[in-house]
């Protein structure tokens, strides 16, 4: 019997051409995922990369709550023209600490995967209170609760031990003294330190 009439009959029963398609894609699935999960481009963080400090981490989950990553993206992209706005394009090795990851994919507003250190703090607490007070043609939402609420720090120890189990390199001294580093800061404050720190490890 020749080649000829193997696909002949592989192609005259639809069961068996989707049982044959199915192994086929899930083979070429495996050979491009599987290495992703052994390489340290894409396990390992990047050189003197540091864990979020409780603040920070408190602020990402205020950025989290707020939907911010329904407007922006934490992703710069290999262009040209994304490189040139926002900087280097982003590393695996930035997000393996990131629980869940937050790249996004609407881009109402800018990219915010290196707004780290571009802005004062001064300049996002405005920003974040009344956007238009800073940006007339903005129209992102101004989140004025953010400057009322208070962290109590109940949870963030907590937060952080669960992170240690995923790999974050936390110290028992960082969860230790993590209720204390946020009590009675704002919201507002915590996710200022959050958005300061963002892209600022790639060096
Ligand atoms: C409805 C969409 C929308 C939402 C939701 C939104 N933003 Fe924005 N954001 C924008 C737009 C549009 C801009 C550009 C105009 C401006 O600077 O205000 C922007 C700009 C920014 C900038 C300045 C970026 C730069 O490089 O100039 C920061 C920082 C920022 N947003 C943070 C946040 C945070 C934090 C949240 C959540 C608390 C948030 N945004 C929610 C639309 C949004």
């Amino acid at each position: 019997m020749s080649n000829k009439n193997h696909h002949d009959k592989i192609e005259r029963s639809v069961g068996l051409l989707a049982i044959l398609t199915i192994v086929a894609i899930s083979f070429g699935t495996l050979v491009l995922i599987t290495p992703l999960f052994f390489m340290d481009e894409t396990t390992q963080p990047v050189d003197g990369m540091k864990p979020y400090t409780a603040l920070q981490l408190e602020g990402r989950d205020i950025y989290i709550r707020e939907g911010c990553v329904g407007c922006h993206s934490q992703m710069v992209r290999p262009f040209r023209a994304e490189v040139e706005r926002y900087g280097h394009y982003s590393v695996a090795g930035e997000s393996v600490w990131d629980h869940p990851f937050l790249w996004g994919s609407k881009r109402t507003g800018p990219d915010l995967a290196r707004v780290g250190e571009r802005y004062s703090d001064a300049w996002h607490h405005a920003h974040l209170m009344d956007p238009r007070s800073v940006v007339p043609q903005s129209n992102m939402p101004g989140y004025p609760w953010l400057d009322k609420n208070v962290l109590d720090g109940k949870h963030t120890a907590r937060k952080m031990e669960v992170l240690r189990s995923y790999g974050v390199p936390y110290s028992d001294e960082d969860i230790a003294g993590a209720a204390a580093a946020v009590q009675g800061k704002t919201e507002v404050q915590a996710l200022i330190a959050y958005l300061q720190s963002l892209g600022t490890h790639l060096k």
